[in-house]
């Protein structure tokens, strides 16, 4: 999603600027056009050099801004060619200089300079960044819809305390810059509230045994930030998700659960204030009968298990699903993909099925990347070729748009 595209990084003077390092990397390896620009304070963190050669290009500093060697203004030669800006760290000195417009360095003059989209990623100490006139500049510069924003979110910070202010995680960065790269910005789900279901169910026969299955929660993630990207209100319910997967700042409110009871439970909770739904987790249809509230000794484990139905979450929502509600399921299925989806879309009472087939290489469970087919209720089809979980994601926001234009 980032390939070939020109993404400005900005970072100012904040000790968070060596994660920035990871993001110049990424987006390297990602195929885009890296351009650094460093504050006079982020040099006291890293060096150019270390951007210049992370990003396999020169990196820019006031120095070169005052030089005026170029044969056109640095600031606007690197504005206008931008397809996208990030600003990481943003100290709360350089929010400060945005909300008002002051433009004193290099970095400030091109984001005057140009048009792009911009993502900001703030960090700072707990006490700067919850003062009333940091969280006021804060406020104000996010309601200009050239802004975007990622965290920060709470941890541990390098003045020792546990607080907000931590910055975003890389993977999160790069995550909302391809989402960026993909929108553009646009906000076509705004305030429409999307109700997410994803990972794998444990149906436990004891505290430490469970049948389950192996999804990661990889897709039910990708959906939630591209629908919340778009300015969907998102709530995610999951099943259990490793916790390098969790987002540290999400935009979104994540539910965790462990059984198919209690996803039925939260998602019903739920349902009347959502006006679409989609459920990608992989449900376990069956539970053990019988569960014990202490591990059970080898010698005491069944030999057979009896086993009973599990609720189908999908097919309840299906019946109880009013006119203005769009409801989405998945099929992960094996050999022919489309048949078997069709009829889960018509027993289900479905608006879409996203047809996945778990037996190609680099789809289905645990992996990054997903194919699949989108089948809407008047059974047109949408094949989306082999891409990221992301990109699936907003293709498949892509089709719901056409279901709520042809309602
Ligand atoms: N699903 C659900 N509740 C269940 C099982 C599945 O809500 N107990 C949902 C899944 O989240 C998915 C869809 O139903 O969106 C299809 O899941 P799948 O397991 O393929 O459907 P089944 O109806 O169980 O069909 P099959 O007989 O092929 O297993």
């Amino acid at each position: 999603m980032l390939k070939s595209k020109v993404v400005l990084i900005g970072i100012s003077g904040g000790i968070a600027a060596y994660k920035v390092c990871e993001v110049i990397s990424s987006l390297f390896q990602a195929g885009a056009e890296v351009r650094v620009i460093l504050t006079e304070t982020a040099q006291r963190f890293i060096t150019p050099l270390t951007v210049s050669t992370l990003s396999r290009h020169q990196a820019y500093t006031d120095t070169e801004f005052w030089q005026g060697t170029h044969s056109r203004p640095l600031h606007i030669a690197l504005g206008e060619e931008a397809d996208l800006c990030l600003i990481a760290p943003l100290t709360a000195n350089t929010l400060g200089k945005l909300t008002h417009g002051l433009a004193d360095n290099l970095l400030t003059n091109t984001v005057l300079a140009s048009g792009c989209p911009i993502l900001l990623a703030p960090a700072m100490n707990t006490e700067m960044w919850e003062q009333p006139v940091v969280q006021r500049n804060w406020q104000q510069l996010r309601r200009n819809s050239r802004y975007h924003s990622i965290g920060p979110g709470s941890g541990l910070l390098a003045c020792d305390r546990v607080g907000s202010g931590r910055m975003a995680e890389p993977r999160e960065i790069i995550t909302k810059l391809q989402s960026l790269a993909y929108t553009q910005g646009q906000q076509d789900f705004k305030g429409k509230r999307i109700l997410i279901s994803g990972g794998g169910t444990r149906e436990h026969l004891d505290p430490v045994r469970f049948l389950g299955n192996p999804s990661t929660g990889k897709m039910a993630l990708a959906l939630a930030q591209a629908a919340s990207d778009r300015g969907a209100i998102v709530t995610l319910v999951h099943g259990p998700i490793a916790p390098e997967l969790r987002p540290i700042a999400p935009d979104y409110k994540l539910i965790s659960v462990v059984s198919a009871d209690q996803m039925e439970a939260v998602i019903m909770s739920h349902l009347v204030e959502s006006d679409i739904i989609i459920m990608s987790a992989a449900v376990a249809d069956v539970k053990p009968v019988n569960y014990t509230a202490h591990k059970l000794p080898k010698q005491e484990l069944p030999i057979e298990l009896k086993l009973e139905p599990v609720p189908d979450i999908l097919g309840k929502l299906g019946s109880l699903k009013k006119v203005h509600q769009i409801l989405i399921g998945f099929a992960a299925q094996t050999g022919d993909i489309v048949k078997p989806a069709l009829d889960k879309l018509k027993r289900k009472n479905l608006d879409i099925i996203v047809a996945n087939p778990i037996d190609q290489p680099e789809a289905g469970f645990g992996t990054n990347t997903n194919q699949a087919i989108f089948i809407n209720a008047n059974e047109q089809q949408k094949t989306i070729e082999s891409c990221s979980k992301l990109e699936l994601s907003h293709r498949l926001l892509d089709f719901v748009r056409t279901v709520r234009v042809n309602r």
